[in-house]
């Protein structure tokens, strides 16, 4: 089969730092589906797991997690699906990835695709809908979409533009019926979260908490930070409601300062949308799960694509220029790449 791999890891601009390589197809077994991958999109992790270092692979590694496909064979443990079936999913990051023409995946963490959504438009929403989902909702807290929030709570979301943003900003407005504050810092960006559902945008370049007052918010009920944790926690402290939780997903480079939330009785969570499959949790298949009913939410028309770009074939030179875009830190929505 085709795939994009690596065996070393360098700075982007150098023209090994992806290669078009030919692998061996595997074969699903247990709970595994074998997935005909048809579209991929890129994530920040993928940067980080390629960041330049001087470790060597002995076998080209394929990394990648997000992918819409075909079902092409199935594990003979698998109950979810059949072959032919149309599916999303993020995968695990202990395992080879997405960037290969044929992918295996354990079923628990697979969603049905939506039947309004191309290939393309599905690829780009799986890692980042399951971060925003778990977030919100498992670990915010946030009330779930069964419940529909009674008291009209306020959220905070930095990085409103981005990939994870895009899609938490919709899930929180959209589904769970919140205030949405989001940030960004140029136009296109402050139109693009507009246009998914933030009530109020603020700059993250910008003193957050001055403008969250002129908006008309002295605090917010929950703060989920999705970009640069050591610039944005301090604030975070400073605005979140007595009892509010703060969430981020990114790590932070300093030691966080938690001791500032006692007098509030504020909380503070990690999420990492990983951790489910890395330890194969009992709940796995909560992943998949949502994964059907983000699809659902697609067909329903509640929650849109968060798809911004689309580069054609898969190759090395397209993964090469996704990776530059997503390390130059301004992507908006999802670059997705098409086809082998
Ligand atoms: N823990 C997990 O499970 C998990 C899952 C997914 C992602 N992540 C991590 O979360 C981060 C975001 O992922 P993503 O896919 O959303 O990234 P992304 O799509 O690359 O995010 C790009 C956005 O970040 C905004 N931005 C740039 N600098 C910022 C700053 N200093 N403060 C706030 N926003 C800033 C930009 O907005 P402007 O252009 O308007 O400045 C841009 O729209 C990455 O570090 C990623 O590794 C973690």
């Amino acid at each position: 089969m085709k795939a994009v791999a690596l065996t070393h890891y360098l700075p982007i601009d150098h023209p090994d730092a992806f290669l078009d390589v030919t692998l061996p197809t595997p074969t699903p077994s247990g709970r595994d589906l074998l997935v005909a991958v048809k579209a991929i999109a890129v994530n920040p992790v993928d940067t980080k797991v390629r960041a330049p270092k001087a470790k060597v692979e002995e076998t080209p590694r394929v990394l990648g997690w997000d992918a819409a496909g075909v079902v092409q064979a199935v594990g003979p443990d698998v109950s979810n699906f059949k072959v032919g079936d149309k599916v999303f999913y993020a995968g695990d990051i202990t395992r080879p990835g997405t960037n290969s023409e044929f992918q295996l995946v354990d079923e628990r963490i697979v969603g049905n695709m939506a039947v309004s959504h191309s290939f393309e438009q599905a690829a780009a929403l799986p890692l980042t809908a399951i971060t925003a989902w778990e977030a919100l909702f498992d670990r915010l807290k946030v009330s779930v979409p069964s419940q529909p929030t009674i008291l009209n709570k306020t959220i905070l979301i930095i990085g409103g533009a981005g990939g994870v943003g895009s899609i938490a900003i919709q899930l929180a407005a959209k589904v769970a019926g919140l205030t949405v504050i989001a940030t960004a810092s140029r136009p296109e960006s402050e139109k693009w979260v507009r246009d998914l559902g933030a009530h109020h945008v603020v700059n993250h370049f910008g003193d957050v908490q001055s403008q969250l007052a002129e908006c008309g918010f002295q605090t917010v009920d929950f703060v989920l930070i999705l970009n640069d944790t050591d610039q944005h926690f301090p604030m975070a402290a400073a605005v979140i409601a007595p009892q509010g939780m703060i969430c981020t997903i990114v790590e932070n480079a300093k030691p966080l300062d938690v001791s500032l939330l006692k007098s509030k009785s504020a909380g503070f969570v990690w999420e990492f949308m990983f951790t489910r499959s890395m330890f194969q949790t009992p709940d796995m298949q909560a992943q998949g799960d949502l994964l059907n009913e983000v699809a659902r939410l697609i067909d329903s028309n509640v929650l849109v694509t968060t798809l911004g770009k689309v580069l054609l074939p898969i190759n090395a030179t397209n993964l090469r220029q996704a990776h530059a875009a997503l390390e130059a830190g301004h992507v908006i929505g999802k670059i997705v790449l098409k086809d082998f």
